[in-house]
């Protein structure tokens, strides 16, 4: 059951696609209190109740004892004091013994959410604007929790199949020379490649939808000869438009008046890459499909995938505020007052994305100006929604992969996103184990991070231990940032068991698409808490560092430097699977409780439940090549069981589920394997 409360006059946001009608107070579970035009719910929690939930965000899957707040920050240090990252998922579940629902703020201004950070028996979530829809969600389960909103946002985006293969992106790769030999490099050694991220350097002085001359060939000879080493290119768009006459987006855009604006009427600027931007008003649809069709020579010079980025949008600077830091520190010279230094730190320091800054434009919503803080959140997914609406007039016939930096609901439906700047840390392994639930949840199913880390320098260990969970994660990624240590899988000498390590992953690329596929497909979760498999299980409940994949897996990465192993809880008998390569595993079955599993380095698990398969095909070096016809089958049986894979074309974008769908009978009888029902099982379909 979904129910709709209507708090004053909100915008049309494109979150929801259900259309309900609005109930009239009071709101079931919350006491509502009004303040200025803060509107603020409340609810006490009995302390067994789990929260679920606001997909991007910092620590634990379990959000209960922090605050966090919903306004999408360019925000380069994930540390577990921030409370903003790049998007804003406005989805909260509430579990516990006397409690299972939902609740959604369909509100693209700053909420913050205390859920039991002030009090730890209390829920606290103000919504600024105060003009929103809330929607309250009730069902029997948390995968019925998690259906329902997906009924009310709409089915998750589907990207093209060569998009989970590896991707291999650098900032700093700066012509064709640098792409070449890493592609080389991949193919001599044969590790699996298909794909390489073009980011900032591929522009003429980083000016959005331009093609650097001097060290590139033209972009469609370029896709042509990668396109022949099964290659694709994506590139990076960003947000802001330099404002220069003769650049012909920047002409077009004032010529449309497509851009924010000022209050005096003036096109609102900001400096970023490229230097003093203006920023689409992608909140009109007119906007939108002018900067959406400025990704048609791309597509039509053979690029089949995009990475959106600064779109939350990063502001580096306006120029009122840097005169103003400038004026500050020209009143500082020469003082000799050694605190005034603070001041002057302060003054340059807070540049970049202030909250000032985002009060002193507008965008049009719903033919109405509004000051863009109170829509800000939807930055991003605007950007997202031209890029998918271009995609989906200029070339209808495929699926594109599109990921975004920034995001807000409803984007879901159009592309997927990264996880931003993320740290070579060991934290943030397990930071992208806790998102990824709640992105799901959130409706995000196509995401991952920067595999081995954006930021600082990685170590051969860290990018090892990174590779075995983007194994699993729809978009596995090795990214990195500028002047960091190089991060090619073939700069390290462990290189060999790394190329295993992908070696696994395109090995599984068929089971692991159809299971994504059957997800996104009936409105389910790729990833999810294992409250949703038992929640019955109070330590399953409380896991925070294994998760359930797909219909009947489980991972449980090993998420700390120089551990040889881990514990891992297992709510049920499952098979291990402890993968050194895809020819290179043991099959290990065990019963339901706490079992330490010896890891070292070049070794990662695998979970499966009774009566549920992995498959495995033959592999490649590029998702073309992979056979999904020709299976071996591993798995745990105690009786003849079904399983339903899903195999497509890959690029239809409205390919529907069942038609898709082979059934696969299985039994304990084709055991070739280790004895009691554990099958080691050849299929050709
Ligand atoms: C910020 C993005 O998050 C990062 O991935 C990218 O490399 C840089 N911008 C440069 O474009």
């Amino acid at each position: 059951m979904i129910r709709k409360f209507t708090f004053g006059t909100p915008v049309t946001t494109d979150a929801v696609v259900l259309s309900l009608p609005a109930e009239t107070e009071p709101v079931p579970f919350f006491s509502v209190s009004r303040s200025g035009e803060q509107v603020t719910l409340t609810r006490k929690m009995a302390d067994e109740d789990c929260l679920f939930g606001l997909g991007e965000s910092v620590r634990g899957i379990n959000k209960r004892g922090n605050l966090y707040r919903s306004w999408n920050s360019d925000i380069f240090n994930h540390t577990e004091s921030v409370d903003s990252l790049y998007a804003s998922h406005n989805f909260l579940v509430f579990f516990g013994p006397d409690c299972l629902f939902g609740i959604y703020l369909d509100d693209p201004g700053r909420i913050t959410w205390d859920l039991g950070f002030t009090r730890m028996d209390t829920a606290v979530i103000t919504s600024e604007n105060g003009q929103l829809d809330l929607y309250l969600l009730e069902e029997s389960s948390l995968t019925e929790l998690a259906r329902a909103f997906r009924r009310l946002t709409g089915r998750s985006y589907l990207p093209p199949r060569w998009a989970f293969g590896y991707i291999q992106s650098r900032w700093g790769y700066a012509g064709e020379d640098e792409f070449r030999a890493v592609v080389e490099e991949h193919r001599k050694r044969g590790i699996p490649l298909d794909a390489v991220c073009l980011d900032i350097d591929y522009m003429e002085d980083y000016k959005n939808f331009t093609w650097r001359k001097d060290t590139f060939p033209p972009l469609d000879q370029f896709t042509g000869s990668m396109r022949q080493e099964h290659i694709r290119l994506i590139p990076i768009i960003d947000a802001g438009i330099l404002c220069q006459e003769g650049y012909p987006p920047y002409d077009s855009g004032k010529a449309g008046n497509c851009f924010c604006k000022k209050e005096d009427g003036s096109d609102f600027t900001a400096a970023v890459w490229p230097g003093f931007c203006v920023f689409p008003d992608l909140l009109r649809e007119e906007v939108r499909r002018w900067f959406g069709d400025l990704y048609r020579p791309l597509l039509e010079a053979g690029v089949e995938g995009f990475w959106n980025d600064m779109n939350e949008p990063a502001l580096f600077y306006t120029p009122e505020r840097l005169e103003e830091a400038f004026r500050r520190a020209e009143e500082i010279r020469g003082s000799g007052d050694y605190e005034s230094l603070w001041f002057l730190k302060d003054a340059f320091n807070s540049l970049p994305n202030n909250p000032e800054d985002y009060r002193s434009f507008y965008q049009e919503a719903d033919g109405r100006l509004m000051r863009h803080d109170k829509v800000h959140n939807l930055y991003g997914a605007s950007m997202t929604r031209a890029a998918a609406e271009a995609f989906r007039r200029i070339v209808p016939e495929k699926r594109v992969l599109l990921f975004s930096r920034s995001s807000f609901v409803g984007a879901h439906r159009n592309g997927g996103i990264w996880t931003g700047d993320n740290f070579s840390w060991w934290s943030h392994l397990k930071l992208v184990l806790q998102m990824l639930p709640n992105l799901n949840l959130c409706g995000f199913l196509f995401s991952g991070c920067d595999l081995g880390g954006f930021g600082c320098n990685t170590t051969e260990d860290l990018l090892a231990r990174f590779l075995q969970i983007g194994v699993f994660t729809p978009l596995m990624r090795n990214h990195s940032a500028l002047h960091t240590r190089d991060q090619e899988i073939f700069r390290f000498s462990a290189w060999e068991q790394m190329k295993e390590t992908l070696r696994v992953r395109y090995a599984l690329l068929p089971f692991l698409y159809s299971e994504f596929m059957k997800a996104a497909l009936s409105d389910g979760m790729y990833f999810r808490p294992l409250a949703f498999d038992y929640p019955e299980d109070r330590r399953a409940v409380h896991t925070e560092d294994q998760l359930m994949l797909g219909e009947g897996c489980m991972i449980a990465p090993v998420l700390e430097q120089n551990a040889s192993g881990r514990f891992v809880y297992l709510p049920e008998d499952m098979l291990l699977i402890r993968f050194r390569s895809p020819e290179d595993y043991d099959l290990v079955p065990l019963e339901k409780g706490d079992h330490y599993i010896d890891l070292s380095l070049r070794e990662f698990p695998l979970f499966v439940k009774r009566n549920h398969p992995v498959l495995l095909c033959p592999g490649g070096e590029y998702t073309e090549a992979l056979d999904d016809h020709t299976f071996t089958a591993l798995y745990w049986a105690d009786r003849t069981f079904s399983f339903d894979l899903y195999r497509d074309d890959g690029q239809d974008p409205d390919p529907g589920l069942d038609s898709h769908l082979t059934r696969l009978s299985l039994s304990p009888d084709a055991s070739a394997g280790p004895g009691s029902g554990v099958a080691i099982s050849p299929l050709v379909l």
